[in-house]
């Protein structure tokens, strides 16, 4: 075991930084949970020495699985903080009727409140509808309530019931007088009329895949649905990246998941994965992100290099796909 009686590292004027000291302590590999903060540790570091930078334009990403309980909104909360608390402007769409990103991101959500239901179904213009996170003031949130359940019938009795968010979502972006880096919209777990409104307004599609047993099953499915709502409604769409979610590295299961999916694409899965945490699971209770609630945390950690990794892709992507 190593010393960790001693305060300094050394007799030199070197001042250990707080990974150092935690590796120090841990160094003989004996501590699972210490080394695990030590390398969260320096992996916080990483992360705080990169910057976000701004995308040469807007960025549209649909987070969507018709699986359930994937980890969707936990992503497109969380990536949408990491990158709003770097600085970025994001709007982050909540359409699904349950409105856990709404919930998670602290915005009023309650029946009587206007929501993306108005918008999509009422025409109410989005400037209407749209609350800032209060944790995260270059967030933006057009909140979702349970009135959008009943949206899937009513879309279908209107004249272009695909296209209704896009042309909103058109509208205010060339009418707000703001810029937003990212247009980011969590999807309900389906291949319905409001997922299709969904990937018709974006231009990305981001997919969390839950590390575990049954992950890649149901993934053609959804990549058929979005090759037809490529042919059929929206040319621009491509899945630009997948990312593995829940992740138990203590388990043979996880890492044969991760492995696989890899190898099936290898282009699309980002290389951050994010593992399971409790403090994620947590949070939405508060009302809150990972990021916001347990910002020195593992899943804080992973769901910052998660959104740097997305957003270094940028102008790839825009280059691709735009
Ligand atoms: N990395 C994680 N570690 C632990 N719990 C997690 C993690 N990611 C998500 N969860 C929890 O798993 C559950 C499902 O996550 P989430 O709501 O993000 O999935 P979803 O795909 O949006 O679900 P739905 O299909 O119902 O919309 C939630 O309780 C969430 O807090
Ligand atoms: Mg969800």
């Amino acid at each position: 075991m190593a010393d960790v009686s001693r305060e300094t590292s050394s007799s030199d004027d070197h001042i250990e930084t707080a990974t150092e000291i935690i590796q120090r302590i841990f160094s003989d590999g004996t501590a699972g949970v210490g080394s695990e903060l030590a390398q969260t540790q320096a992996e916080q570091d990483e992360v705080n020495k990169s910057k976000f930078s701004h995308p040469s334009q807007t960025r549209y990403i649909a987070v969507a699985n018709q699986k359930g309980g994937v980890g969707k909104t936990t992503t497109a909360v969380n990536i949408s903080a990491a990158l709003g608390e770097g600085g970025l402007n994001v709007l982050v769409i909540d359409m699904d009727p349950q409105g856990n990103a709404s919930t998670a991101l602290g915005v009023r959500h309650d029946e009587k409140s206007p929501s993306v239901y108005d918008v999509i179904i009422e025409n109410t213009t989005m400037a209407d509808v749209i609350q800032t996170c209060e944790d995260f003031p270059t967030i933006d949130v057009v909140p979702s309530n349970i009135n959008l359940s009943g949206a899937e019938i009513e879309l279908t009795q209107l004249n272009d019931p695909m296209h209704q968010l896009k042309d909103t979502l058109r509208t205010y972006m060339a009418t707000v007088n703001k810029h937003y880096d990212y247009v980011i919209v969590d999807c309900p777990p389906s291949l319905g009329v409001l997922v299709i409104n969904a990937l018709c307004a974006v231009h990305e599609v981001l997919i969390p895949i839950q590390a575990e047993y049954y992950a890649l099953e149901g993934l053609s499915q959804l990549v058929n649905t979005i090759k037809l709502v490529q042919e059929s409604y929206n040319p621009d769409l491509a899945v630009s990246a997948m990312l593995l979610t829940m992740v138990d590295n203590r388990t043979i299961l996880s890492k044969n998941v991760c492995a696989a999916t890899k190898e099936h694409y290898p282009d699309l899965v980002l290389d951050t994965v994010i593992s399971r945490s409790i403090k994620i699971s947590e949070s939405p209770s508060y009302r809150q992100s990972v990021i916001a609630y347990d910002p020195k945390g593992r899943g804080a950690v992973d769901y910052r290099k998660a959104a740097l990794e997305i957003n270094n892709r940028s102008e790839d992507v825009i280059r691709l796909l735009y």
